[in-house]
């Protein structure tokens, strides 16, 4: 599947560039196609895998919100937990569902890398991808 990585502001789409970065707006030309963005990020620092892999657990039945239909993601980053210090931190988490663009949480060094997504629409699969600052992209998916 082909990857393309908005240059303004590292969101990715899957399949095809979008008329305009519904993160940050950009238009289509500032993307940039890169389908081994996660593959190189891997290469470069495979012992930090364990640090940057999100770990995505998938609960049915929201806790917070029961009155309506919801699916939570529970996403921690990484197995052993990834540091949040001014010079290397999880700049943001997003959230897809079947390839789809969700949801995008924005994180700074104030909190941990852990977020949860409430999903009202559910579908087959759902990836996670998180971006760190020093280290690039990384992403995880899971069965819905
Ligand atoms: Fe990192």
């Amino acid at each position: 599947m082909s990857i393309y990585v908005c240059k303004v502001c590292g969101h990715i789409e899957f399949e095809a560039a979008p008329e305009n970065c519904p993160v940050c707006f950009a238009p289509k030309d500032k993307f940039d196609n890169n389908n081994t963005v996660f593959t190189d990020a891997m290469e470069k620092s495979k012992e930090g895998a364990v640090k940057h892999i999100p770990v995505v657990q998938v609960v049915q039945e929201c806790g917070l919100v029961p009155e309506k239909p919801c699916t939570d993601i529970l996403v921690r980053i990484g197995e052993t937990l990834h540091p949040m210090e001014d010079k290397h931190f999880i700049q943001f988490i997003d959230c897809y569902v079947d390839h789809k663009y969700v949801s995008r949480i924005m994180l700074t060094p104030m909190v941990n890398p852990s977020v949860v997504f409430h999903l009202k629409e559910t579908g087959s699969k759902v990836q996670i991808v998180e971006m760190c600052n020093l280290h690039g992209h990384w992403m995880k998916e899971e069965k819905l």
